[in-house]
């Protein structure tokens, strides 16, 4: 009996699964589901795929930051350019063009990628899905910032999780093109942490702090830690305000630093002395025409 009723209790189901898909993925009007299927954040039946889902919280997450900057950048008029490395399966890029580039009839968005077969793929789906105002280019970070068939200004650099030092290269990438905003969230980073290693006896013996990068798994969460601040600073040495806060909840991804750098022309003299500091502190001085080529030599250091 109890069951029967059950069985004819009133039924929502169906139609509350399809509400929940979109309140949960917070669509926008006018979003494209093909998009969302291409990319497997969605299945083909439109249904919800658990593990991309994480992904697209980080690219909305990001899109809150991203979506102001573009639309204080193109107030007078011009076509925005925005250049975003390390891009994988582009869902960054494709997500800011469904929302914010596709509405409009300019500005560009290009895909960086070392990894031909995605951007072949990328290349695919923005043809199918009439995205023409994306490209995407089988190249590092760092040859393309040398590529001379490149813009040679971009408003906005974004790095996703490019792994080690591409997101160095992101950085050098939008100083050279002037970019007006950066925005990063760093990956892994080994090259500190190895620097870190190969000095690891001497500091230790000449400051009890180096006990902070004594045990491996500590040199490279320090390396990691170093970079970024090492990243904040050249940045601020080179006129741009800097803001760091948390992408997501840790729950989604354990490289959760989001960075966004503001053009201002204000390059702080103070910032470049502490990074040379610091670099001096850690044994790192190796890096300082490699990653911080535009640090102005500082006298009081
Ligand atoms: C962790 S994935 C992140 C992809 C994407 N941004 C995302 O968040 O889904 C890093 C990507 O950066 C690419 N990559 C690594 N080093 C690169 C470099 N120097 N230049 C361009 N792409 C690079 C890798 O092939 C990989 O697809």
């Amino acid at each position: 009996m109890g069951k029967t009723d059950k069985k004819q209790s009133p039924q929502k189901p169906a139609k509350a699964g399809a509400l929940d898909i979109a309140e949960q993925l917070g669509l926008k009007p006018g979003q494209s589901l093909e998009l969302l299927k291409a990319l497997h954040i969605l299945t083909r039946e439109g249904k919800l795929n658990q593990d991309s889902r994480r992904k697209l919280k980080q690219v909305y997450h990001l899109y809150q930051f991203i979506e102001p900057l573009l639309t204080e950048l193109s107030k007078d008029g011009h076509a925005v350019t925005l250049a975003d490395h390390g891009a994988g399966k582009s869902y960054l890029g494709f997500i800011l063009y469904d929302l914010y580039f596709k509405a409009l009839d300019q500005g560009r968005i290009f895909g960086i990628e070392t990894r031909a077969p995605l951007v072949e793929a990328s290349q695919k789906l923005a043809t199918e899905l009439g995205f023409d105002r994306m490209e995407f280019l089988n190249m590092s970070v760092a040859e393309s910032t040398r590529a001379d068939f490149m813009p040679s200004q971009f408003d906005v650099v974004t790095a996703l999780h490019a792994c080690d030092t591409a997101t160095d290269d992101a950085i050098a990438f939008g100083l050279e093109k002037q970019a007006k905003a950066m925005v990063l969230v760093p990956c892994c980073q080994a090259e500190v942490a190895a620097c870190l290693r190969q000095t690891k006896a001497m500091s230790l013996a000449r400051t009890p702090l180096a006990e902070l990068w004594r045990h491996p798994i500590h040199t490279r969460e320090m390396g990691s830690q170093i970079t970024n601040v090492l990243r904040c600073l050249y940045l601020e040495a080179c006129g741009y305000q800097v803001t760091v806060t948390e992408l997501v909840g840790w729950e989604h991804s354990m490289k959760n630093e989001l960075i966004v750098a503001r053009y201002t022309g204000q390059k702080k003299r103070s910032a470049a002395q502490r990074l040379h500091q610091l670099l001096a502190e850690f044994g790192l001085e190796g890096l300082a025409g490699v990653r911080y080529p535009h640090l102005p030599q500082t006298s009081a250091v």
